[in-house]
């Protein structure tokens, strides 16, 4: 049985006092959902504190990004070790905000996933086709190529430990989500392709989550979608009430 896993990706929001009142606010809110894996993954600068207001609790931590060497000269860079310093659990990879203004690569993706598995971290790796692709039919060809190419050099050990988000870049952030059913189709192709690939086992464990504009409103319908794990949850994660609700939802 895989376990849902609903994560909120704080992006660039929260000061490190702002982090602490929103996870003081949440561990109580989540505290009996213990079916659902509940993850924060607030900005570099917060996760220290972060970590220690976490203590007891049973919300895990994430970070949104990592480089993929241990140490050296790569200033404004922040490695694997030193997340794992903190107390980082799970590590977002390849999100389509840094794919678009960072320019990073699947090259790069592939190499922060085998740096994060290195280093005992869980990576949630993000797939998703633009607009003018889904239109043109071309979704599972786009997310079946960003797979190939980011998932270079792992094995199938490491990829049932995996999660992925599909994430239509189109649905993120602008209040206009996937349909539940293009989700859940997506989801099973992804499925299929880590089975060819890596294997049966690999395939049944790994877990897919559906993400871009996951609300209170909407979350029931992704999260009930056979082949669907969890939500990696953006805008409605920077409320505790909100992001709550979306545990819940998984919860039942
Ligand atoms: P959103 O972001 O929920 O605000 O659409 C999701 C994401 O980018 O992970």
């Amino acid at each position: 049985m895989r376990r849902p896993i609903i994560a909120g990706n704080w992006k660039m929001h929260k000061t490190v006092a702002e982090a602490l009142a929103l996870v003081r606010e949440l561990a109580p809110q989540v505290a009996g959902e213990e079916r659902v894996e509940v993850v924060v993954c607030p900005p570099f600068t917060a996760l220290h504190a972060v970590a220690q207001a976490l203590a007891g609790t049973r919300i895990a931590l994430g970070a949104q990004n990592l480089f993929w060497e241990e140490q050296g000269a790569f200033t404004g860079e922040v490695s694997p070790l030193m997340l794992k310093d903190v107390g980082v659990k799970y590590v977002i990879v390849g999100h389509s905000e840094r794919r678009a203004y960072q320019r990073e690569s699947d090259e790069e993706v592939a190499k922060k996933l085998t740096a994060a598995f290195r280093a005992g971290l869980t990576p949630i790796l993000c797939v998703g086709e633009q607009l003018a692709e889904r239109e043109a039919g071309r979704a599972e060809t786009v997310v079946g190529a960003q797979l190939a190419a980011d998932l270079t050099g792992l094995d199938g050990a490491a990829v049932q430990k995996l999660v992925i988000a599909y994430e239509p870049i189109w649905a993120i952030g602008t209040g206009r989500s996937a349909q539940p059913e293009d989700a859940a189709a997506m989801a099973a192709f992804i499925r299929r392709k880590i089975e060819t690939a890596f294997g049966k086992e690999a395939a049944a464990a790994l877990r897919i989550q559906y993400g871009g504009s996951v609300s209170p409103a909407n979350s029931r319908e992704f999260l009930t979608q056979e082949g669907i794990d969890g939500a990696l949850v953006g805008g409605a994660s920077l409320k505790a009430d909100s992001f709550a609700a979306i545990v819940a939802a998984a919860h039942k």
